[in-house]
């Protein structure tokens, strides 16, 4: 038998308890990885083993899947003989876990170990890089996919990721180790490969349903290459880009920069076998294929899919605009900048700091304040590009819309996280500042950034 003064302590207590059950119910699920950066052996070509840097021995690294809503766990071991840190390319990040060294950690040493911990909010293709020193650290094969599915994903009966990258090898099938840093490299297109791998591999083949509805999730990982592909379907369905789904639209070919993503949608009636092929350099390269199998039991359930984008553009009539005037490189009009406050030519720049690109006539680091703005502020990234380069424009934290004339058959807002643009072009870079904290904006040509391309926009 309970007392009395128990039964009303039991009471009170299930009381609560029944309180807390809605909370426990929508409590998230956490999805947890291990994940251990070390050298690591690779063979790209026959028994030529090349030494390069990899997450848990695998190039690319382990693919993260969670579910949008879920936390993610990550627990990173660095066991490098060189710092690091990981950044989640797309993630709306909480600040203490976006992975910039100086900015928003430590950097994380040899031995060390850090737990990355974060809600996955919104759904799409992603990835994770290291972002300490990444034009080597990414060179050398240190990133990974990172896939956050929702409901729409059921529909598809193949999710295949494409991570394509540009790897600079020397004769014996190594990393060209000798030509990091050039400041050739730096002052012109960044550091552009000579070894073109999807998923690691050279053109491989990969088997899909018959009859099947295949989500492909391209991914620039290269340090600077701009990709371009191309299909011998000749129309590619496009359904999401930066991870954010878009009202499909078709294009014969599509471009991805550095650190961007392109999501299709391949229909498979009536196919045996697609190319996809990587046509930015004269000679086209056969990238993958699929290769449609026997069996498929699915029934189809196309028409049930829902591709519409559920975002809209922010009132502007108060928005704050930043400018920014991109400047320098090779044959640019940059003839002098402040670094750390003091003004220099750009020769005594390139030669003394190997600084070459500036942001409103200033060279950036990952410590430098572009601007401040407040929470719920909408803010204008107001983008020139006044050099002879594209920049593939990189902001953390946050996507942002911008109206772009990249594709032929798509004319409106689209909502990324990066964006490649042209020479000479002046673009807007519209988002809602609602998320805290110190967030980069930076190219992701990894050498521009390393010269000067980066600022870090504070939103308080
Ligand atoms: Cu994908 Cu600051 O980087
Ligand atoms: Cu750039």
């Amino acid at each position: 038998m309970i007392s009395r003064r128990q039964f009303i302590k039991y009471l009170s207590y299930s009381f609560i308890v029944t309180k807390l059950n809605p909370v426990l119910a929508d409590n998230k699920k956490i999805i947890k990885y291990n994940i251990i950066a070390k050298k690591s052996k690779f063979s790209f070509y026959k028994n030529f083993n090349a030494n390069l840097l990899l997450y848990n021995n695998l190039n690319p690294g382990p693919q993260l899947n969670a579910n949008v809503g879920d936390i993610l766990k990550i627990e990173f071991t660095n066991n490098l003989d060189e710092p690091t840190s990981i950044h989640w390319h797309g993630i709306k990040n909480i600040n203490k876990m976006d992975g910039v060294p100086y900015l928003t950690q430590d950097p994380i040493q040899p031995g060390e170990t850090f737990s990355y911990e974060f809600p996955v909010n919104h759904s799409g293709t992603y990835w994770y890089h290291a972002h300490f020193e990444s034009w080597q650290q990414v060179a050398k094969g240190l990133y990974g996919p990172l896939i956050i599915k929702d409901k729409i994903d059921d529909n598809f009966d193949d999710d295949i990721v494409i991570l394509a990258d540009d790897w600079r090898l020397n004769k014996n099938y190594q990393i060209d180790e000798k030509s990091f840093g050039s400041l050739r490299d730096w002052s012109h297109a960044g550091r552009i490969g000579n070894w073109f791998t999807i998923n690691g591999e050279k053109s491989p083949e990969y088997k899909i349903s018959k009859n099947g509805l295949t989500r492909l999730r391209f991914i620039n990982a290269s340090n600077a290459r701009v990709l371009k592909f191309r299909s011998s379907l000749n129309s590619n369905k496009i359904i999401a880009v930066d991870g954010m789904i878009v009202k499909p639209f078709r294009e014969e070919t599509f471009t991805v920069g550095p650190g961007q993503r392109i999501d299709l949608l391949v229909d498979t009636v009536d196919i045996s076998k697609v190319d996809y092929f990587e046509i930015s350099n004269k000679n086209p390269l056969k990238a993958f294929s699929l290769k449609v199998k026997k069996a498929n039991t699915k029934n189809r359930k196309f028409t049930k899919i829902n591709l519409s984008p559920n975002y809209n553009l922010p009132k502007l009539n108060k928005a704050k605009t930043i400018n920014i005037h991109m400047q320098g490189g090779a044959m640019g009009n940059l003839t002098k900048a402040k670094i750390d406050g003091v003004e220099k030519d750009f020769r005594a720049l390139a030669m003394e700091d190997k600084k070459l690109w500036a942001f409103n006539k200033e060279i950036g680091n990952y410590e430098k304040l572009l601007s401040s703005v407040k929470k719920n502020d909408v803010v204008i990234l107001n983008v020139w590009n006044d050099t002879r380069w594209p920049h593939s424009m990189h902001l953390h934290g946050h996507h942002f819309f911008v109206n772009s004339k990249e594709f032929t058959n798509y004319n409106n807002y689209l909502l990324r996280d990066t964006y490649l643009i042209q020479p000479n072009e002046k673009s807007k870079l519209i988002f809602l500042a609602d998320n805290p904290g110190k967030w980069l904006f930076h190219c992701h040509m990894l050498e521009h950034a390393a010269s000067g391309m980066v600022n870090y926009i504070k939103v308080t």
